[in-house]
């Protein structure tokens, strides 16, 4: 069923119901009030005739219709309905309204023990609805007095009372179904423009946007805002990914080409052993990059995807250790020293081993790639507000002004690296933010920090 005619049905349904409802008790309240005030009129008149009756003819009150203009009246020219009965039933006198169709006590249901205060009747007169009381009188109780008025007041005003609710109700009905129809088909043109706007991005078209097209509630309009920065993130996302594929292409293609190259030139003639050696060293060396590359790739997809890793409990300290084994034959290469402060107290984190010893190393091959020969690299531990804090610290060029705002993002590589003898893809810092933000932590470059490179890696301690 259509958006509209749902809400148009709920609303209807739900309106008519609680008017319904409402009438109905407001009826009844009415109905029950109007018959209290005749009660009480009838009663009233009742105990006023009673006593005129019992003063004119105390022993036989034959004469109703003599003291009649003596009974005080309700307002309006109503019709009263009078008649005594002795205490067994037989009728002594009764008004001529009756028009000789006397009710007896019987057919009244009036006990013969009858209470002081009377009771209440129901009866009906050639079709004329009454109500009335019975009360006794006279010495000992010996007489009964029926005093009745007719209803029909009480009935024509619940009637009337009830055309004007069911007119109301109609009206109510028809505006609320009507109404909710409109906005109905309002909200629904809304939806499915938004709707339109998912579909087209579905389809591919990053450039769709609602673009406040909404109308004017606000929780629409924030849903469309909402909706148009998601297409814009996800364009950027998209942008981001083909570009990551670019470049992933790219250095993959490269050592491909050289390789290929090599292996080539190698069959283009006969050739010593040595020289096989030779070519086929190089190109395992080439095939060792690829494969670091891909490893590379690897880990950054793995950790690209916002799930955190749950790990297992680690003493930084330990870490560190692993990492400075795994750079030492670069640093000994490069010729330089790794200098390790750490405090007295272990630290510890919470992590996959591998993964952080992956982040270490990679902010140490990038320190000892940039020191001078001769030259050391420091790696200080310590705890801070934020949690356990590793900086990498390195007297190497640093990094330029203009370099920092993108060095951490995949297959940057500053304009020095590109062109000088430092090699690489790119890959290590973007690897390094990934595997820390995963762990909660998070990676800097100390910008304050001159001469040399300060780069700090924190990450949350592990509790307890
Ligand atoms: N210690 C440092 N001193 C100066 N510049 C640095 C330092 N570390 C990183 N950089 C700059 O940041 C860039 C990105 O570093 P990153 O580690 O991501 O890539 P890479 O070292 O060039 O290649 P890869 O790590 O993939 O082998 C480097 O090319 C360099 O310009
Ligand atoms: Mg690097």
């Amino acid at each position: 069923m259509k958006l509209r005619d749902q809400l148009s049905l709920v609303l209807t349904f739900v309106t008519g119901g609680v008017l319904g409802v409402s009438f109905l008790v407001v009826s009844l309240l009415v109905r029950r009030d109007e018959t209290e005030d005749l009660d009480r009129a009838i009663l009233a008149q009742a105990m006023a005739a009673v006593l005129l009756v019992a003063e004119k003819a105390p022993e036989a009150p034959q004469v109703i219709e003599g003291v009649r203009g003596q009974i005080p009246e309700i307002p309006a020219p109503v019709r009263r309905y009078e008649a005594i009965y002795a205490s067994h039933g037989q009728v002594l006198s009764a008004t001529r309204t009756f028009e000789g169709n006397v009710p007896s006590l019987e057919q009244l249901g009036v006990p013969e023990s009858l209470p002081g205060e009377g009771v209440v009747v129901e009866l009906s007169v050639r079709g004329n609805p009454l109500r009335g009381v019975v009360l006794p009188f006279g010495e000992g109780n010996r007489f009964r007095m029926l005093y009745a008025l007719t209803r029909r007041s009480v009935d024509e005003d619940l009637r009337f009372l009830q055309k004007l609710f069911l007119a109301l109700f109609l009206v109510a009905i028809a505006v609320t179904a009507l109404l909710s129809r409109f906005l109905g088909a309002r909200l629904a043109a809304d939806v499915g423009m938004l709707a339109g706007v998912a579909r087209a991005v579905a389809r591919g078209d990053l450039d769709a946007r609602v673009r406040g097209r909404t109308r004017d509630s606000a929780e629409l309009r924030a849903l469309s805002d909402d909706m148009d920065r998601m297409i814009e993130q996800l364009g950027e996302l998209v942008s981001n990914q083909r570009i990551f594929i670019s470049h992933a292409a790219h250095e993959l293609r490269s050592p491909l080409a050289t390789l290929r190259g090599q292996l080539q030139l190698a069959l283009r003639r006969e050739r010593s052993p040595d020289e096989y050696r030779e070519i086929i060293q190089d190109a395992l060396a080439e095939v060792e990059a690829l494969g670091a590359l891909a490893e590379d790739l690897l880990v950054l997809a793995r950790h690209q995807d916002g799930h955190s890793p749950r790990g297992a409990e680690v003493v930084v300290e330990a870490l560190l250790q692993d990492a400075l084994r795994m750079a030492q034959g670069f640093a000994l290469q490069r010729d330089v020293q790794v200098q390790l402060l750490t405090p007295a107290d272990p630290l510890r984190i919470r992590g996959v081993r591998s993964d952080l010893t992956r982040a270490i190393r990679n902010l140490l091959d990038n320190a000892v790639a940039h020191t001078p020969p001769g030259g050391e690299v420091r790696v200080e531990l310590r705890e801070s507000e934020r949690g356990v804090e590793i900086a990498v610290v390195d007297p190497g060029p640093g990094v330029p002004r203009e370099d920092a705002p993108r060095i951490f993002a995949p297959f940057f590589r500053g304009s020095r690296e590109q062109s000088g003898e430092i090699q690489g893809a790119g890959l290590g810092l973007a690897i390094v933010r990934e595997i820390a933000r995963a762990h909660g932590g998070d990676v800097q470059l100390d910008s304050a920090h001159a001469p040399g490179a300060r780069f700090v890696l924190w990450l949350p301690k592990a509790p307890g």
